[in-house]
This record gives C-alpha cells, sequence and structure tokens, in this order.
C-alpha cells in the first residue's frame, strides 16, 4: 500500500538520500486557512511567502504544509493566485503539501460543488485518494480530505467535515503499516477540520471515530507523533508540556493553526514552525 500511495500523490520515487535540495527535514512550517480570494488574504499570503524564502537559517526547512481553505470559494480563480503563490515556493526547493478545507470545495464553505473539489485536484495537489502518504527523511506525512464524506450529504448545508469509514479504514490500515516500518520516525497526520470543536455546523462529524483510530494502544508505541489542523482560526497547542495538561490520545503535538493571514492587535501575522524532533513549536512574528 506504501508504494501504491506514494505514486499517487507524487509522480517522481521517493528519493533515497531522504533530503529536499541537501535538507533534511525536521521542521515543518505550518500554513492554515490563507482564504485566497478574500480581502487582502493573497497580498498578505505573498508577505509570508517573501518571509519563508529570506529566512531559511531562521526556520530551517524545506516543507511547507497547509492545512486546508487555502481559497475562500473554491473558485479557479482562486486557485489561480494560490497555484502562483505555491510555485514561488516549489520554485526555490520547497515541497508544499496541501489538505483540503470546506471553501476549497465551494463557495462560502458551505455549499460543496464537485467542480471545486476537481479544480482542486487539478490545479493544486493530484492527490486521488486520501490519506495521502508522503515520506521523507524518515517523517511520514499523512494527509487526509475532512470533506470527503462531506461532499456525498450536501442536503445538509454547514462548515461541517466527515472524513467517512472508507477513509478511516484506510487510515488505519496505513497506520499499522507505518508502525512495523523501522524508517519511520515521527507520522504526521494532517486534516483541516478541527478535531475538537463540537459546535454543530463546524465541526468533524466523525471525530470520534477519528481519535478512535489514531489513539495510542497500550503498550505500544504512538499511533501518531503529530496531528495538525486548522478551520477555527484559533492557534493553539492541546498538549504544550508546559501547560502541564494531560497528553491527549498518546499524541506527542496536537496543535490548531490559526489563521496565518490574520494580524494581531500589534498588526504581525503568526508563521509556527513545528520541531518535529524535539516536539516544539516557535512562533515567528511577520510584520
Ligand atoms: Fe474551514
Amino acid at each position: 500500500m506504501l508504494r501504491k500511495l506514494e505514486k499517487t500523490l507524487f509522480s517522481k520515487p521517493v528519493e533515497e538520500s531522504g533530503m529536499i535540495l541537501g535538507v533534511v527535514i525536521v521542521n515543518i512550517i505550518h500554513l492554515s486557512d490563507l482564504h485566497i480570494g478574500k480581502s487582502k488574504n493573497l497580498e498578505k499570503s505573498h508577505i509570508i511567502v517573501d518571509w519563508i524564502l529570506e529566512n531559511q537559517k531562521l526556520h530551517q526547512t524545506r516543507l511547507v504544509i497547509i492545512s486546508g481553505d487555502l481559497v475562500d470559494d473554491g473558485e479557479v480563480w482562486q486557485f489561480e493566485m494560490a497555484g502562483g503563490l505555491i510555485s514561488r515556493l516549489k520554485d526555490a526547493g520547497y515541497l508544499v503539501l496541501v489538505a483540503p478545507g470546506n471553501h476549497d470545495y465551494g463557495p462560502d464553505g458551505y455549499r460543496e460543488d464537485l467542480a471545486s473539489k476537481r479544480a482542486f485536484r487539478e490545479m493544486i495537489s493530484p492527490v486521488e485518494e486520501y490519506p495521502a502518504l508522503f515520506l521523507e527523511s524518515g517523517q511520514a506525512f499523512v494527509l487526509l480530505d475532512s470533506m470527503e464524506e462531506e461532499m456525498e450529504r450536501r442536503e445538509v448545508w454547514g462548515a461541517q467535515g466527515c472524513l467517512g469509514i472508507d477513509q478511516l479504514q484506510r487510515l488505519d490500515l496505513l497506520l499499522d503499516e507505518l508502525a512495523e516500518n523501522p524508517a519511520v520516525e515521527n507520522i504526521v497526520l494532517v486534516l483541516h477540520h478541527h478535531p475538537f470543536d463540537y459546535l454543530f455546523y463546524h465541526g468533524l462529524r466523525d471525530h470520534a471515530d477519528l481519535k478512535g483510530v489514531i489513539s495510542r494502544r497500550e503498550g505500544q508505541a504512538p499511533r501518531v507523533n503529530a496531528l495538525l489542523f486548522g478551520h477555527k482560526h484559533l492557534d493553539h497547542r492541546f498538549n504544550d508540556p508546559e501547560d502541564n495538561k494531560e497528553e491527549l490520545f498518546g499524541i506527542d503535538l496536537i496543535y490548531a493553526s490559526g489563521q496565518t493571514v490574520e494580524r494581531d492587535k500589534d498588526g504581525k501575522m503568526t508563521l509556527p514552525v513545528i520541531d518535529l524532533e524535539e516536539k516544539t513549536i516557535q512562533r515567528f512574528l511577520i510584520s
């Protein structure tokens, strides 16, 4: 299954060296909810990309993960803008992985449209089946589509997500296979919808089933080492050791990115960089 999924996502085989342009991947730049097409979000996204390209020494990675709502209404002109932004990173040697969000699959984030889903696949990410796996430097990055089953339920409008039993079963099998692979150091799971958002019109309908699949089994290593998502526009690390909070599901790092293009009261945007070795998050502030 690993080989099949690798081929699904990437046209070229995984590099034996485990490096992208000579950089070992330990850090992840995590962007989310850029909502390109709305107000000045494109302009602000380009400022973020400028910072990434100019500050390689600070973030020390060539991997950018975008946890959905890349665009605001799932329209072709918005994907064109977003594609231009992603190309700037790719042209500089960055690997960019994008999980789809509710706003990528239709207007206003709650009117799902299969044409938007097709445009996302054609213009942003060629993944045909989720979970989609990418292995790099001993790190396994697994993308989910939290709109997969939601697209089948279009009679109920809302900003909810639903992974569906089929995708969860494929994830369960994939995590079993990764657990048996001694080359895998960390498993990083990425989805758009927030598994700890319980508002009916906003949450992940099958969050409990997802948690069942990814929970650490007694006496075994974690099923997932890092769980990354967005959707709620609220930056929060759930199991921050400094907060002295209980660990959740045996996952080392659970992180909700805020909306990266949102400015705080001082006019700064927050760019989180995740260190997979230390399981820490460094937040850089961008003007
Ligand atoms: Fe969303």
